[in-house]
């Protein structure tokens, strides 16, 4: 089983990145190849609202007339059998890089090409609250929410906060075990 693990921090040494290794353990104990993506190196244009109405090529055709990092990770999404995306959480909400992504490729899956190889894809969302630790279970209704838009089974969603992070360690990766057992 091919696992894509997204994360949408810009720290690869941070609490997102712990979080995101016990799952990442959890998947690889059961057998499973994991790919992990940071998304703030990537060049991923925010949308830009094409047409007088706001609805652009991704409605009529599934893609987006943007040319750059996006297309290349939804192609890797679509070669998974599952997906993890884990984002720290910035004001009870998904980070920035999470966001830009996730509101274009919403965009590409409103229509049948877009969603190929989504639909109905199994997905677990990890949110990390490291700061005050407020806010991790309202990003997860945000990240359960554009992930069902887009066409995923979203599996599991599990709120994380800097006081609970290192006592989670173990349920994150049992989560990651369920999620490849469950293929
Ligand atoms: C703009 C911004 C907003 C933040 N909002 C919250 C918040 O609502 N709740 C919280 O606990 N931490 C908040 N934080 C702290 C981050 O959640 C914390 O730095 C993050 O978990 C770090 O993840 P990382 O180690 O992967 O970078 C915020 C941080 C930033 C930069």
């Amino acid at each position: 089983m091919k696992t894509l693990l997204i994360s949408g921090s810009r720290n690869p040494q941070g609490q997102t990145a712990q979080a995101m290794d016990a799952v990442r353990k959890g998947l690889s104990n059961k057998g499973a190849s994991t790919e992990t993506v940071f998304l703030p190196p990537l060049k991923i244009e925010r949308c830009r609202q094409c047409d007088e109405g706001g609805w652009g090529l991704c409605r009529k055709e599934g893609q987006c007339v943007i040319a750059d990092d996006l297309s290349g990770l939804v192609e890797k999404i679509r070669q998974a059998d599952a997906v993890v995306v884990a984002t720290p959480v910035y004001y009870s909400d998904l980070s920035e890089s999470l966001r830009a992504f996730l509101d274009r490729l919403r965009r590409l899956c409103t229509h049948e090409t877009g969603r190929q190889s989504i639909k109905g894809k199994p997905l677990m969302g990890v949110c990390v609250a490291g700061g005050g630790g407020g806010g991790a279970p309202a990003c997860c209704l945000s990240l359960e929410k554009i992930m069902s838009t887009c066409g995923f089974e979203v599996v599991d969603l599990i709120p994380v906060r800097r006081q609970n992070l290192q006592s989670k360690l173990p349920i994150l990766e049992l989560a990651g075990q369920g999620l490849a057992e469950n293929r």
